[in-house]
């Protein structure tokens, strides 16, 4: 990666999430951490090594919120290029960021909570994270983080006492804030008839192709942010799709407006209140993604949204179990 061109900084704006997390600031753009290979679990030295280089030249651009997982196996490498970044003074304190990382479903069972959470802090090299999340609503056999989970070992979650150890890491203050991933309006409505600390966000696919109008209206009745993964659709993965960067709509607005198509999805996303995660390992496209503030989808843009095709590009069959 060369930065030797690299010049701007981005002010990245924030989103303040809801009281139960302090009123925590979150840049409403974050650097996805799941390097391609997380799928087929086999994260090498050659991914992580990339992924370090490239958290560092996103700092030097302004990304300030980093997503990982438990599940993604870059929790080290992102740990190890945010310690870089302090020694290299491109960020003067920890609390200048904001770091989210999730449980997964072998550790989602009450008491596996803490330990996992404790074991990705240990990765991060980090006394706290900013935001924690229950990975899926799911729950699997203890033993080993890992991907795809054997259909036998899926098991129905124990969402009480899965949600109050999430409350008890919040509390012991090893993480800020809690929240949820891929959770429907159903299952929000479980945990929210049990929680003592709601949960402050929800991260879920959502993109033009996919814009969960109604998980959104009722995210924000409920003080819920929703963040969005996979905007572009996970372009470029082995399960994902060009849908949304071959659009016949998004292109045209982006001809119209002189953006690309990466950037009017992003910038719709943002528009709708939401938060969202990226990946990028190309230094262009990195700032590329940052370039959506000092403009607005117009009326005429959204009439056009509007009318695209609903439907998820994410495939969520390995989570279906014959025995239900
Ligand atoms: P690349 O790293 O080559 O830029 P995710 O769904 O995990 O966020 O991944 C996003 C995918 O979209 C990555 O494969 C990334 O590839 C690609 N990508 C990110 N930004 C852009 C962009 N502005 N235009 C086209 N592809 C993009």
């Amino acid at each position: 990666m060369d930065s030797s061109t690299q010049s701007t900084v981005f002010n990245i704006p924030k989103l303040k999430l809801s009281s139960s997390s302090g009123h925590l600031n979150m840049p409403v753009i974050g650097l996805g951490c799941a390097v391609d290979k997380c799928l087929r679990c086999a994260v090498d030295k050659s991914d992580t090594d990339a992924l370090k280089l490239v958290v560092l030249e996103a700092i030097k651009l302004g990304y300030r919120h980093f997503d990982t997982a438990a599940m993604y196996g870059t929790e080290k490498a992102l740990g190890e290029a945010i310690a870089e970044a302090l020694r290299l003074g491109l960020v003067s304190s920890r609390e200048q960021l904001f770091i989210t990382s999730k449980l997964w479903c072998q550790n989602a069972h009450r008491d596996h909570v803490i330990p996992a959470l404790k074991k990705s802090l240990s990765a991060l090299q980090m006394e706290y994270l900013d935001l924690y999340l229950v990975h899926w609503p799911i729950s699997s056999k203890p033993g080993e983080v890992g991907f795809p989970v054997p259909k036998e070992d899926l098991l129905p979650m124990d969402y009480r006492g899965v949600w109050e150890a999430m409350e008890e890491s919040q509390m012991l203050g090893l993480t800020k804030s809690i929240g949820l991933s891929n959770f429907s309006r159903k299952k929000i409505e479980t945990i929210l008839t049990l929680a003592t600390i709601p949960p402050s966000i929800n991260q879920v696919e959502m993109h033009p192709v996919w814009q969960q109008r109604k998980l959104i209206e009722f995210c924000k009745a409920k003080g819920i942010i929703v963040t969005a993964y996979s905007p572009l659709g996970a372009v470029g993965k082995i399960y994902g799709s060009n849908q949304v960067l071959e659009n016949e709509a998004l292109k045209e607005i982006a001809k119209a407006r002189g953006k690309t198509v990466a950037q009017v999805s992003l910038r719709w996303i943002v528009e709708q209140g939401a938060t969202v995660v990226i990946k990028s390992l190309n230094l262009e496209r990195m700032k590329q993604n940052l370039g959506i503030f000092d403009w607005k989808l117009t009326d005429d843009d959204y009439d056009k949204i509007n009318q695209i095709p609903q439907h998820r590009l994410i495939p969520s069959d390995f989570w279906v179990s014959p025995q239900g």
